[in-house]
């Protein structure tokens, strides 16, 4: 069976999940269902990203140890995935030993490449991005995104010969358009690969939360070299079974971590004779309600809480509709709302309340479910959906859909099949009804990635018989 290996980036647990970090999760488990659907052997995996400076500050600031303190978050995280309904493989932390096992496997390799070497290293480090900054990108002297100043730090570090994997990368570029999407990312990221790119430190000396590195246990592992690692280790690296699901098909990021999947991350694995994942692709950032997410305004919307308010595949739906996927995006509550009512409630779970009463009052006899036909408009409309959702253009997928619901709703407003019974006309009728009923078959199928309780719900009226009629709305506030 063919594979599909994609992920997500983990996540740092120095805080509970917001709407950005969920929406990656979304887009990833709508490919996941999606292929598994398609016969392929999927692999989606997620998890969380431990061995970060931000989670030993955010343990003591809950005044806890840190083991204690990352073990419960990533509990937290997981369930709260879970309890999403999120249909990811594997959860990996990176504080696991089969984790510790991979990098440190990982690193001797890079090692034995000759690709590391010990050197003096004097920075601006920002805790709160996990890496160095240069004086030129400091705003009055703080990181522009974390508005902090960042600490001077001055050690003796070991070293990745990242800029000596510079002409290759340009080359992977090249040779592959596809490797990084959207396109609109490329022209930075080929500028920071020909003009900016150094090579990186890849210790901490002294520094006791984190990987130890093999070669001299006083330091540990650069984060970010450890976490990128993780994509390995759930393909079971260094074990020779990782080569089953190894190369990903693709990783799933926002668009501020680029960098290190798209130079750093391909570089290590030139450097360690590994082969490249197949595609990136970054999403874009979410502002709520025109705002930035930030803690201080404390507009970090729990997705919990969201989800207590409207059905998670509301959620799903207006994510992926109102933004096109490698977009900036606003996550408003009124568009939420308009999108809710007008699309769910009323586009798709009308069609499906009216076409099923009128199958009851007007079916009869002559209803035959499984002789319905889909009509050629639908089956042209929903014919383009696979198609936008390998190409990731999630909403351009919805609205396809949507197309077809409109179709149907306009078959009913046009024929008025209530007037055509009235009239005698049982023939015709049964036709429409038929026509509808097909066409709801293929909605539901093809809306199964992006809504799958709606989906389940949905399949079971549908296959009922006779024909159920809808015993709630389709989409109720809980
Ligand atoms: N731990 C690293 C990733 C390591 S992957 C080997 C990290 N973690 S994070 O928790 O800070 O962010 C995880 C993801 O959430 C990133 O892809 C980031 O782009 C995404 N988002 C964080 N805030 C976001 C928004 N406001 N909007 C959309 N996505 C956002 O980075």
């Amino acid at each position: 069976m063919d594979k599909f290996f994609l992920t997500t980036p983990i996540y740092y647990v120095n805080a509970r999940p917001h709407i950005g970090h969920v929406y990656t999760n979304i887009a990833a488990d709508v490919l996941a269902r999606y292929y598994r659907a398609k016969g392929r052997e999927v692999l989606f995996s997620t998890g969380t990203d431990e061995n970060s400076q931000k989670n030993v500050e955010a343990a003591e600031k809950a005044g806890k140890d840190v083991q204690g303190y990352v073990d419960e978050m990533a509990e937290e995280w997981k369930r709260i995935f879970t309890d999403l309904g999120f249909s990811f493989d594997t959860f990996i932390r990176t504080t696991a030993p089969e984790h510790v096992q991979a990098v440190q496997a990982f690193i001797e390799r890079i090692d034995k490449a000759g690709d590391m070497y010990v050197g003096d290293y004097e920075g601006l480090y920002c805790v709160g991005c996990e890496t160095f900054l240069k004086e030129d990108e400091l705003v009055d002297g703080k990181c522009p995104i974390h508005k902090t100043v960042p600490q001077k730090i001055t050690e003796k570090n070991y070293f990745f010969a990242l800029s000596k994997y510079r002409q290759k990368l340009l080359d992977h570029f090249k040779d592959n358009p596809e490797f990084l999407q959207p396109s609109s990312a490329r022209n930075k990221m080929l500028h920071y690969i020909e003009h900016e790119m150094e090579d990186v430190s890849i210790s901490r000396q002294s520094q006791k939360w984190g990987i130890r590195l093999p070669q001299n246990d006083d330091h540990a592992v650069y984060v970010w070299f450890d976490a990128l690692i993780n994509y390995l280790t759930v393909t079971g690296f260094p074990d020779k079974k990782f080569e089953k699901f190894w190369p990903a098909d693709l990783h799933l990021i926002g668009k501020d971590i680029i960098k290190f999947h798209c130079a750093i991350w391909p570089a290590m694995l030139l450097s360690a004779g590994l082969p490249l994942p197949k595609r990136v692709f970054a999403h874009g950032f979410f502002t709520v309600d025109g705002q930035k997410i930030s803690k201080s305004l404390g507009n970090a919307i729990d997705p919990m809480t969201l989800a207590k308010e409207y059905p998670f595949d509301v959620i799903r739906y207006y994510v992926l509709r109102d933004i096109p996927f490698g977009n900036d995006g606003d996550f408003s509550h009124e568009r939420l709302k308009e999108r809710y009512n007008a699309d769910l409630a009323n586009g798709l779970g009308n069609l499906v309340s009216r076409t099923l009463n009128m199958i009851q009052q007007f079916g009869g006899d002559t209803f035959d479910a499984d002789g319905a036909q889909l009509p050629a408009e639908v089956d042209a409309t929903l014919s383009s959906v696979s198609a936008y959702i390998e190409s990731l253009a999630f909403d351009k997928a919805l609205e396809s859909i949507w197309q077809a619901i409109a179709w149907a709703d306009g078959l009913i407003e046009e024929t008025k099949p209530w007037q055509l019974a009235k009239a005698g006309d049982t023939a015709r009728v049964t036709g429409i009804l038929q026509e509808l009923y097909a066409t709801l078959v293929a909605v539901n199928m093809h809306l199964a990635p992006f809504l799958p309780q709606t989906h389940e719900k949905l399949s079971a009226i549908l296959s009922a018989r006779p024909i159920l009629k809808p015993p709630t709305p389709l989409f109720l506030r809980k």
